[in-house]
C-alpha cells in the first residue's frame, strides 16, 4: 500500500483519499461508450484511473499528464495491465509552452483541472487545441454561471484570472452537446467541435473591427476572402491541395502550414463557385489535420 493520501481511491493500492472512483465517473458514461479506438488525453489525471476506464473501454492510446509524482506512482501500479495508457509528470503550466504544436486527441478530458493553473484560460484554450472531436469539462463546484476563477493568483499579478467557458469553448469551435450533474455540485460538460464552420462570425474582412472579433482572430496573421477557387489556391498549392484531400497526410500537412492563421472568409456559405472546397476542407478540420484555420460566413 502506497502512503500518504490521494485523489482518487485505488482499492489495494492507495485506499487514502478525496474521492471515489465511482463519483467521478459520474457523468462520464457516454464519453466512455465512444471511446473504442480513439485517443484520450487526460489532463489532470490524479492516479489515472478514470483515463483507465477510457482505455478497457478500448481506447487506444491514453495520455494523462499530471503534477504529483505520488499520484503517477499510484497511476502506473493501477493501469499495468493498460498498455495502451502513459503517464507524463508535469506541471501544466510548463507543459503548455513547450508543446505549442500539441498533439491532438479524440478525447481531451478537462476534468477539475483547469483552474488550478494561474491562467485558466490558457489551459482551456490548449486542452482545445489538442482536442479532435470531444472535450469534456469538469467545472469546479463553485463555479457559477460559466465562470471559472484560478484557485491561485500568479506571483506578482493583481488578482486571480477567471474565465467565462462557453465563451472560449465557442471561440474555440465547440458546441455544448450535454451537461450531467456531477458529485458534489460539481457537473460534466459535453463540447463537441463542430466541423470548421464558424456560425458565430459573420463579419468580413472590410467589415470588422479588431474589438468584435475573437482572440484567435487577433492571433491570425491575415485575413483571406474566398469568392473563386483561384483566391484558395493564392494560398495553397493546389496539387497540395488535392492530394491532402485525397489522404496524403504529407500534404496536408503542407495545406495546414500554409493556411496556419488564416481567417478564411466565404462568400455566401462554404461553397465556392461550385466547388466543394469548403466542404473538403471542413473534412480535414474535423480530422484534426488543419487544427487552426478559422472559418467565417461572409454575408
Ligand atoms: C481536482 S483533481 C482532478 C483529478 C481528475 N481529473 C478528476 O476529475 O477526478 C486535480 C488533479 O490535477 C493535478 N494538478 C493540479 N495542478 C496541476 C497542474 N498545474 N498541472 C498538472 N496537474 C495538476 C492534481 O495533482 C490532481 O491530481
Amino acid at each position: 500500500m502506497i502512503g500518504g493520501k490521494g485523489w482518487i481511491a485505488v482499492p489495494g493500492i492507495r485506499e487514502n483519499a478525496d474521492r471515489t472512483l465511482e463519483e467521478q465517473l459520474i457523468g462520464l458514461e457516454f464519453a466512455i461508450a465512444e471511446a473504442a479506438g480513439k485517443t484520450v488525453l487526460d489532463l489532470g489525471c490524479a492516479e489515472g484511473v478514470i483515463g483507465r476506464e477510457f482505455a478497457r473501454a478500448g481506447a487506444t492510446r491514453v495520455l494523462g499528464i499530471e503534477s504529483l509524482p505520488g499520484h503517477l506512482e499510484v497511476a502506473r501500479l493501477a493501469c499495468a495491465a493498460e498498455t495502451q495508457m502513459e503517464f507524463a509528470q508535469a506541471y501544466l503550466q510548463d507543459w503548455i509552452p513547450a508543446h505549442p504544436d500539441p498533439e491532438v486527441f479524440d478525447l481531451v478530458l478537462a476534468l477539475g483541472i483547469i483552474h488550478k493553473v494561474y491562467d485558466p484560460g490558457e489551459a482551456l484554450r490548449f486542452a482545445c487545441r489538442s482536442c479532435r472531436d470531444l472535450l469534456l469539462f469538469r467545472a469546479p463546484a463553485h463555479a457559477w454561471e460559466g465562470w471559472v476563477q484560478a484557485k491561485h493568483r500568479a506571483p506578482g499579478a493583481p488578482a486571480r484570472l477567471r474565465i467565462h467557458v462557453p465563451t472560449t469553448m465557442e471561440k474555440e469551435g465547440f458546441a455544448l452537446e450535454r451537461k450531467i450533474a456531477g458529485a458534489r455540485g460539481e457537473a460534466v460538460e459535453y463540447w463537441r467541435r463542430r466541423c470548421g464552420w464558424r456560425s458565430t462570425s459573420s463579419r468580413s474582412p472590410s467589415a470588422s473591427s479588431s474589438a468584435g472579433r475573437s482572440s484567435r482572430s487577433r492571433r491570425c496573421t491575415s485575413n483571406v476572402r474566398l469568392r473563386f477557387f483561384s483566391d484558395f489556391l493564392a494560398i495553397v498549392d493546389r496539387r497540395d491541395w488535392e492530394a491532402a484531400v485525397a489522404g496524403d497526410e504529407g500534404a496536408a500537412r503542407r495545406v495546414a502550414r500554409a493556411l496556419d492563421g488564416v481567417d478564411l472568409y466565404f462568400h455566401g456559405g462554404p461553397h465556392i463557385d461550385g466547388d466543394v472546397i469548403g466542404v473538403t476542407l471542413a473534412d480535414l478540420i474535423c480530422h484534426g489535420i488543419i487544427p487552426r484555420v478559422t472559418l467565417h460566413a461572409d454575408e
